[in-house]
């Protein structure tokens, strides 16, 4: 298949966003930039769009995908019954990275739902994202655009290395805003329950609407606990070298990562590191990224995906990181580091 990009880097363009429409109208796949991560959108009422999703990903069938939609209103179309709760979180977060699970109607194909009675539904903060799904008829099913087991694409270059020639077009919107993915609530039982954390964290949301809890299989120390968010519970992506994340204060954690270093390089290991503004220069030896400056969380969430896949182009045997506990986003960050250690974290 031939792969179409579309360079909306210094804008929106109407042309390129009427011929993104007419490809998802058509059952095609389209990427395309949200403020999270990238999405692989098809038409979400039509199960045979959604399952090339599943195709061109590599995606086991029975993970759902979220249901993209541009205005509030489409929300009633799609689902049974839209709780007072959601209406609430719906006022305070949407246009965001926010996604609510409700039960759904007959409208929406169980292709899209991985065969549950439920849907899971966000309207993204961004305009291409928003005018493509109006142009692609409303509601637009999309997962992360990366192969099923790398980590969520930040950035165009991202997708093409996963998909290209495997999907109809690409829409280059520039890198992302947030990096990770949306927060995902359950409000389809009584209580409402975090199923994957993100940038809208648990205190936002109680702000709103009272308690909120986290699903026990995200807050597990191990994975024995099963997640209820079907995509959780796959063995997420891990990168090629073993990672190991180091936490503690901070010198302590440089000094051990040191050692480690001096030890790896002397059997002949080459050792990646992943530090911060602050740190980097005190490390001696190995290959040093940093992610960002530790006080600001946004940039060590836009980066942590990226530079996992930096790491995988190189031939580093181990990579030791940081923990990036920070004040807003850490539980969200540290949900996705400690997945791609693999829980291997040591505690200095
Ligand atoms: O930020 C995001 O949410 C991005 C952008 C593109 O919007 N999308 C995204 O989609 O991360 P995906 O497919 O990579 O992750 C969707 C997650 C999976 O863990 C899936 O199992 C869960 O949402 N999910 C979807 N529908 C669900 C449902 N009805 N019940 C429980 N979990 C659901
Ligand atoms: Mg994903």
């Amino acid at each position: 298949m031939k792969t179409i990009i579309e360079d909306m880097t210094t804008g929106i363009q109407a042309a390129g966003i009427a011929r993104a429409g007419e490809i998802l109208r058509n059952g095609g796949l389209v990427a395309f930039p949200t403020e999270t991560v990238y999405g692989l959108g098809a038409n979400a009422l039509d199960e045979k769009a959604a399952a090339k999703i599943y195709a061109a990903k590599g995606r086991p069938s029975d993970n759902p995908l979220i249901v993209h939609i541009a205005e509030t209103e489409a929300l009633e179309e799609i689902v049974v019954q839209v709780p007072e709760a959601a209406r609430q979180l719906a006022r305070a977060f949407w246009p965001g990275p926010l996604t609510m699970i409700f039960r759904k109607n007959d409208r929406v194909p169980y292709g899209t739902t991985g065969g549950l009675d439920t849907v899971a539904v966000r309207m993204p903060d961004h305009e291409i994202a928003r005018e493509m799904i109006r142009a692609g008829g409303g509601y637009i099913a999309a997962p992360s655009a990366n192969t099923s087991g790398r980590p969520s694409p930040t950035t165009a270059a991202h997708v093409a290395d996963d998909l290209w020639g495997r999907i109809d077009m690409i829409i280059d919107g520039g890198s992302v805003g947030i990096g990770l993915e949306s927060t995902i609530v359950d409000l389809s039982g009584e209580t409402p329950v975090i199923l994957r954390p993100g940038y809208i964290n648990q205190e936002m949301l109680q702000s709103v609407i009272g308690t909120v809890e986290m699903d026990k299989g995200l807050i597990a120390a191990d994975s024995s606990v099963r997640p209820k968010a079907p995509g959780m519970k796959y063995k997420h992506y891990a990168p090629k070298a073993e990672l190991v994340i180091i936490e503690g204060k901070a010198s302590t954690v440089v000094d051990k990562i040191n050692k480690l270093i001096a030890e790896g390089e002397k059997k002949g290991e080459m050792i990646g590191v992943i530090g911060t503004d602050e740190t980097r220069d005190a490390y001696r030896g190995g290959i040093v990224k940093s992610i960002g400056s530790i006080h600001e969380e946004l940039t060590i969430s836009q980066h942590l995906y990226g530079i996992l896949r930096e790491f995988d182009e190189l031939a580093v045997t181990k990579i030791y990181s940081e923990a990036f506990d920070t004040p807003k986003m850490g539980q969200a960050i540290m949900n996705r580091l400690i997945k791609a250690a693999g829980h291997q974290i040591w505690k200095v």
